[in-house]
């Protein structure tokens, strides 16, 4: 048994501090108290040793590669689940049986429009602007279109903006595209599946037919599934602190959309494909560009390695890469992109560097191969990122909602000037 307390001698003060033990035999110091027990607070830059809640939601081991979704592992829910299943699962807790999940992708297919009127924003962009600016001001604005549905408090009203947002963030990610190249905006098509539909808002045009590839909706709901929730990560914790003022779901979604734009997070994956061309354009052998990533006087990392919490390989990266594997075969497509990346991890997994720092493919490294196999623009991969990890945001958002919670706020350390006197600005 381990000790339920632990001790921290300060000066002459012994102070006891709890441990808290999770269902997988995760350990925390509870030092909820210590502030006022000592006016200490914990300094831990970037959160990396620290607890930020409870969550029965997603369990990650990352010594082991270990990912569960409410305690099922991402190798079977991958393989047995669809990706509005496995939303159904994040949000409520439990796998739907059929009739609730009918009843959920109903629901959702009914939400898909968007407001005539909210076609318009789109419009006032510029035709270059990233789609994950747009997303999130778009995300922010459907508060302006829904004010019947904005307490956080009000069951009815949550579950009403959890259907319209699951149902309208891929039209309008597809809108901030199709405005981005200058093609119409197809009304979504609600016999399609949640990525039929999508796939089709993305790529059809009112000209012509549009068949659905069934190997590219599968390549796609599969991509939707990985990236569906990963507890406490940077846009996941952004959506929770935000959200902890109590101010409505579609304005914390809308922060964790600009937290996962990032080159560090979600933007990575396309940084990856960014940097896979940069080698096959400039002619770089896999070696000259790891000994960059390697190097202090460079600034490239190779994109789409190394993890905060995976210190192995993360278990979505090993799906992703047989996935593009199997889709570039039955699409008989040959990718240079996919050889590079290839190379690149054999690379570095027997490089010294990488090793010692536990550095592995993430779940950005082949998932950039597969969209642009499939004909995905490198600045949709972050969207189409955005749209699996909705459920998961929402899903953390509600379980933050169902628990008693402080307003997020952190301490510093303040290491300024201490008290200065103003002197008038002519004697400055
Ligand atoms: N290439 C080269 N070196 C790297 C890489 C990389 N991809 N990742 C980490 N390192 C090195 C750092 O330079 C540092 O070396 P040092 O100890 O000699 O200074 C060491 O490994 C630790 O790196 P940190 O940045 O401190 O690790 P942290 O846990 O804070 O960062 C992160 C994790 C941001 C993911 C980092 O590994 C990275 O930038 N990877 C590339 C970007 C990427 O793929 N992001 C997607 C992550 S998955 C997701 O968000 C969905």
């Amino acid at each position: 048994m381990p000790p339920e307390k632990a001790e921290l001698r300060y000066g002459e003060q012994v102070i006891e501090l709890p441990v808290i033990e999770g269902s997988q035999s995760e350990r925390a110091v509870d030092i909820s108290n210590l502030r006022a027990e000592t006016g200490l607070v914990t300094l831990d830059p970037g959160y990396a040793n620290t607890g930020s809640c409870e969550s029965n939601i997603t369990f990650i081991d990352g010594e082991q590669g270990i990912l569960h979704y409410r305690g099922y592992p991402i190798e079977a829910l991958a393989e047995h689940c669809g990706f509005l299943e496995v939303s159904y699962l994040l949000v409520n807790g439990r796998l739907p049986n059929r009739a609730e999940l009918d009843e959920f992708t109903h629901s959702i297919r009914n939400h898909t429009m968007i407001h005539e009127d909210f076609r318009l924003f789109f419009r006032a962009l510029p035709k270059d602007a990233h789609p994950m600016a747009a997303c999130s001001a778009m995300v922010s604005a459907l508060a302006t279109f829904y004010p019947d549905s904005l307490d956080p408090r009000d069951p009815t009203e949550v579950e009403i903006s959890i259907h319209r947002l699951l149902a309208k963030l891929p039209t309008i990610a597809a809108y901030a595209y199709k405005h981005s190249i200058g093609q119409p905006f197809m009304y979504p098509e609600n016999s399609l599946s949640y990525v039929g539909n999508f796939l089709r808002l993305m790529f059809a045009t009112p000209c012509e037919d549009f068949v659905v590839d069934p190997v590219v909706e599968k390549a796609v709901d599969l991509l939707l599934i990985l990236h569906a929730d990963h507890e406490q990560n940077c846009s996941t914790s952004t959506v929770r602190i935000v959200g902890s003022s109590h101010v409505n779901l579609f304005a914390a979604i809308s922060a964790g959309i600009n937290a996962l734009w990032g080159p560090r997070h979600g933007g990575a994956n396309q940084e990856v494909i960014a940097m896979l061309r940069a080698i096959a354009d400039e002619g770089l052998t896999g070696r000259e560009f790891v000994e960059r990533a390697k190097s202090r006087d460079d600034t490239s990392r190779l994109m789409g390695f190394g993890h905060r919490v995976y210190k192995n390989f993360d278990p979505r990266a090993k799906i992703i890469k047989k996935a593009a594997f199997d889709v570039l075969e039955r699409l008989g497509i040959h990718s240079r992109l996919l050889e590079i990346a290839v190379e690149l991890e054999e690379l570095a997994l027997k490089d010294d560097y990488f090793i010692k720092r536990n550095l592995y493919p993430n779940v950005d490294f082949y998932s950039g191969v597969i969209y642009t196999a499939i004909g995905t623009p490198e600045n949709m991969f972050t969207p189409n990122f955005a749209i699996g990890r909705l459920p998961g945001w929402i899903a953390q958002w509600l379980e933050m909602h169902e628990h008693r919670h402080k307003i997020g706020r952190p301490r510093q350390i303040y290491t300024g000037a201490t008290q200065r006197a103003v002197t008038k600005i002519d004697e400055r």
